[in-house]
């Protein structure tokens, strides 16, 4: 289990994070919601220690993982997660297959001779086949979705973070992913922690919703209690209302 407490972290005068507390349950999907800008990727990013947080913990597995700075040690926790960015961040010069393994050889001491394998059960698992050939350029974005989304399995990681999985994507591959996320959970056994937009995937894929807003989760919650809370500023996100106590900044 995650458990963050009382999180914090600025970046110069600007507070993103302003005490989150929040649980992410093993094998359960727990989805963040907000605003652009609310902090979502720097919460994620302060999980997988990308950042160091200013104030408050993060404990994995009863560890407190919040000030950890020695390399080896950051690399051994860095290795429960795989991280798909919003970005997918692909690189266009190698083949799909050398993408999706690009990480073993830094991560762990897999033999290369067992690459190609590796590649083709990955790509399988996110419903793509015989493609390892292509460069990335040739895909659709859906599938280059899917192909950073093998990459991230390839080391087998226990906690899957996806960090806007869907945004760019047309509303079916976006319920491709979705489905995707849910099939995932349960083939692998993953703890996976969704930032989205998609209010719809949200609903549908989520044990667990939490919405930041102003620095803190203003609910944690499942589901059903998602869409009959009163809380003003849930209702007006889920609503997408432009009437409500949330003052969109126009220069977000
Ligand atoms: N490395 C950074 N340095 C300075 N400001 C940052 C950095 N990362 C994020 N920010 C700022 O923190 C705020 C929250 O960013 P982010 O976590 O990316 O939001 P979200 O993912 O919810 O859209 C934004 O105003 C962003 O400009
Ligand atoms: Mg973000």
């Amino acid at each position: 289990m995650i458990k963050i407490e009382n999180l914090q972290k600025h970046f110069g005068p600007k507070h993103i994070l302003n005490g989150v507390n929040l649980e992410f349950k093993d094998g359960e999907v727990t989805t963040i919601i907000g605003g652009s800008g609310t902090g979502k990727s720097t919460l994620i990013k302060c999980i997988v220690r990308l950042l160091e947080p200013d104030g408050g913990k993060i404990i994995v597995d009863g560890k407190d993982i919040t000030h950890i700075n020695n390399e080896f040690q950051l690399a051994k926790i860095r290795k429960n997660f795989g991280y798909l960015f919003q970005e997918g961040a692909l690189f266009d010069s190698l083949t799909v297959g050398e993408n999706v393994t690009f990480g073993l050889k830094y991560l762990t001491d897999t033999p290369k001779s067992e690459y190609a394998k590796i590649a083709k059960e990955k790509l399988a698992l996110v419903g793509l086949k015989d493609i390892e050939n292509l460069r990335p350029s040739e895909l659709s974005g859906g599938m280059k979705k899917r192909v950073s989304l093998a990459r991230v399995l390839a080391t087998n990681p226990k906690v899957i973070l996806y960090d806007e999985p869907t945004s760019g994507l047309d509303p079916i591959m976006s319920e491709i992913i979705s489905q995707l996320i849910l099939d995932l959970k349960h083939k692998l056994e993953v703890t996976s922690i969704v930032i989205t937009h998609d209010m719809k995937s949200a609903f549908e894929i989520s044990d667990t919703l939490a919405m930041l807003y102003e620095g803190k989760v203003q609910l944690a919650a499942s589901k059903e209690e998602f869409k009959r809370t009163q809380n003003p500023y849930v209702k007006q996100f889920i609503e997408g209302s432009a009437n409500g106590p949330i003052q969109m900044k126009i220069s977000n």
